[in-house]
């Protein structure tokens, strides 16, 4: 981590924004890799490891499945590591936010992953503060390593950020709402990280009709989430390597092509991959299906609705993903 970081930082559970302050152990020019945070009122104290603040004890999250995902398949979805713009197209087209807008802010990745939309975001010339419960924070900081600081991962709960409020240029969460206990706890809650003015993205699953026709899917996660890891990662590779070749027969087809949402994997045909990205991507995307412990849809009215009452402006949004504006002072 990187000196820039700690005065954003305060204590989790002190009322008020209490500051923490640092001791080093390790370092390696001004990133520090082993250290540890302290709060003066409280004394709690939260230990940097592997140039991460951590903020959760080990272990001690629901996401334990992500930190696997993310740390196996940790370049695949990096636009500038895989060679593709899969994860700018969909950042950009989601946010709605100018690439040159990004330059100089300051931003939150809430629920990081292995940082493909940080990547993004540094990449247009922002600095981001990218957290997540799981380790995927060490794909994170290893797949962003080459911003030089700019992005700074953070081991933390997105319902209990450990972060001064109200002094993010932007907000985004991404592929992360459907997967907690309470999404619309966080939606709420995430406004208040923004300055005046500043811009919230949200995208989600969509609680459309499609769940309807996946069946064997909804089937088979009322046990997936509870199998060892391992054993998920089995029955996604075993179901891709029946599936997928069906899944790109009906792909090349019109026709048929949604078809492809009855199989019960989650197969990904961009032309732009590589056959073997292709099937790469679809176990990472198979096993993200089965493994998360929840999947909650949302609808996008209700998320408008819900932004809105908070106080919002600006809210505007379409199936699976809706923006928004911090209202300004005066
Ligand atoms: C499907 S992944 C999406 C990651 C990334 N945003 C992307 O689109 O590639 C969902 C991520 O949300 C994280 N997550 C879920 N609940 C969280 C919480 N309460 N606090 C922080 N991260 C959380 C998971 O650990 C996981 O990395
Ligand atoms: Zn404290």
């Amino acid at each position: 981590m990187r000196e820039w970081l700690i005065e954003h930082l305060i204590c989790p559970t002190c009322p008020g924004e209490v500051g923490l302050s640092l001791s080093v152990t390790a370092r390696e020019g001004d990133d520090i890799l082993e250290g540890e945070l302290a709060c003066p009122a409280c004394d709690a104290r939260f230990p940097v490891r592997g140039g991460v603040p951590r903020f959760t004890p080990a272990g001690a999250d629901y996401c334990g499945n992500f930190g696997f995902q993310w740390n196996k398949w940790r370049a695949l979805q990096i636009d500038r590591l895989s060679g593709h713009q899969l994860s700018a197209g969909r950042f950009f087209g989601d946010s709605g936010w100018d690439p040159a807008w990004l330059e100089g802010k300051l931003i939150l990745d809430a629920g990081c992953g292995a940082g493909r939309f940080s990547d993004v975001a540094a990449s247009a010339g922002a600095r981001v503060i990218a957290c997540d419960l799981s380790s995927a924070v060490n794909a994170c900081r290893e797949t962003t390593a080459a911003w030089d600081g700019r992005v700074q991962p953070i081991q933390a709960s997105i319902f209990d950020l450990p972060l001064r409020r109200g002094i993010f240029d932007g907000v985004f969460c991404m592929g992360v709402i459907q997967h907690t206990p309470d999404p619309k706890r966080l939606m709420s809650g995430l406004p208040a990280f923004l300055k005046p003015g500043g811009r919230l993205a949200y995208n989600f699953y969509e609680a459309d009709f499609w769940p309807w026709l996946q069946g064997i899917k909804y089937a088979l996660r009322l046990v997936t989430p509870h199998l060892p890891t391992g054993a998920t990662l089995a029955l996604s590779r075993a179901l891709v390597r029946v599936f997928f070749p069906l899944t790109a027969a009906f792909a090349r087809l019109p026709v048929f092509r949604t078809l492809n949402v009855m199989i019960p994997i989650c197969p990904v045909h961009d032309s732009v991959l590589t056959p073997e990205q292709r099937y790469a991507w679809t176990v990472l995307d198979t096993f993200d299906w089965y493994s998360p412990r929840y999947e909650k849809r949302q609808k996008h009215k209700e998320v408008i609705r819900l932004l809105t009452d908070a106080g919002m402006t600006e809210v505007t949004g379409r199936a699976g993903a809706v923006i928004a504006r911090a209202p300004t002072r005066g």
